[in-house]
């Protein structure tokens, strides 16, 4: 099978990219913890589309995970055209406040696990035309935030890192695109204990509005979707840094 691979496709961004997906006739890899979930959206997106999806459980907060499914992807004899590196989670509060592990298994899931299967993937991306990455960042990625320092700077590292790969790899056959969204409706918020902030009281977008950008911007650099999270990213840059990461850190109170 030759498929698009999306992780954390159990929910959220990540099950509308599955479900946009599925609409463009492409075959898919499901990769989560919830196989439950996974199975459930297989199921629907199979039967209303003449598509193959193959479902994968796995924990990317575990050393070793990214191996241990690009060796599955082997096993089943899967080839991919598209990898959505989706899944990844935050945590509200002071840095020292919250939980150590739980702060390394967000650097495990938000940036080591994308730069593994990234690196593992890459050649096999490499070798078939039109091929694309898309890393889920955040517009967390542009300022310093205050009560979710690690969380920022995780995405931080996938603009940062994305960015560099995008222009590397110009004219070898494969894009990769960072995707930047604002507050989104999803679990993301009470994951993160973010459901009361200002940022998400000031509103949402909705998965399926990010997903539709990220998909026809699939090729370039950054694609920040929705005026309000562009004018949100260009005034963070117009601004001294003291201002926006003053600024972050009182949405996120
Ligand atoms: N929603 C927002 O406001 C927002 C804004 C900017 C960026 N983002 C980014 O968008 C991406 C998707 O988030 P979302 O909003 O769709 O949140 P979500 O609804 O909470 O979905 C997160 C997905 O990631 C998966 N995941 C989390 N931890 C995992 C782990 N250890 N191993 C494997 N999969 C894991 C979850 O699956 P399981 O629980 O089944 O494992 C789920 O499918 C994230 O990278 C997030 O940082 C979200």
């Amino acid at each position: 099978m030759h498929a698009v691979l999306v992780t954390g496709a159990s929910a959220g961004i990540g099950e509308e990219f599955a479900r946009q997906l599925a609409a463009e006739g492409q075959h898919l890899v499901l990769v989560a913890r919830r196989l439950d979930r996974l199975e459930a959206l297989a199921s629907e997106l199979k039967a209303r589309h003449n598509i193959e999806v193959a479902c994968i459980a796995s924990d990317l907060a575990v050393a070793g995970a990214a191996q241990a499914l690009v060796s599955e992807l082997d096993t089943r004899g899967i080839t991919l055209g598209g990898l959505i590196n989706n899944a990844g989670f935050g945590d509200r509060g002071g840095f020292q406040a919250l939980s150590l592990q739980r702060q390394l298994d967000m650097i495990q899931v938000n940036v080591t696990a994308l730069v593994d299967l990234t690196w593992r993937l890459l050649p096999g991306l490499k070798s078939r035309p039109n091929s694309f990455v898309i890393n889920v960042a955040s517009t967390a990625a542009f300022q310093a935030g205050p009560n979710m320092a690690v969380y920022y700077a995780s995405k931080a590292f996938v603009l940062s890192f994305s960015e560099a790969l995008h222009e590397e790899l110009k004219g070898e056959g494969v894009a990769v695109s960072a995707l930047c969204p604002g507050a989104t409706d999803s679990e993301f918020a009470s994951e993160a204990n973010m459901t009361n902030t200002l940022l998400f009281k000031a509103g949402t977008m909705t998965p399926q509005a990010v997903v539709s950008k990220a998909l026809a911007g699939r090729r370039k650099a950054i694609v920040i979707p929705g005026w309000k999270n562009l004018i949100t990213v260009w005034l963070g840059k117009v601004s001294p840094r003291a201002v926006t990461r003053k600024l972050a850190g009182l949405l996120q109170r």
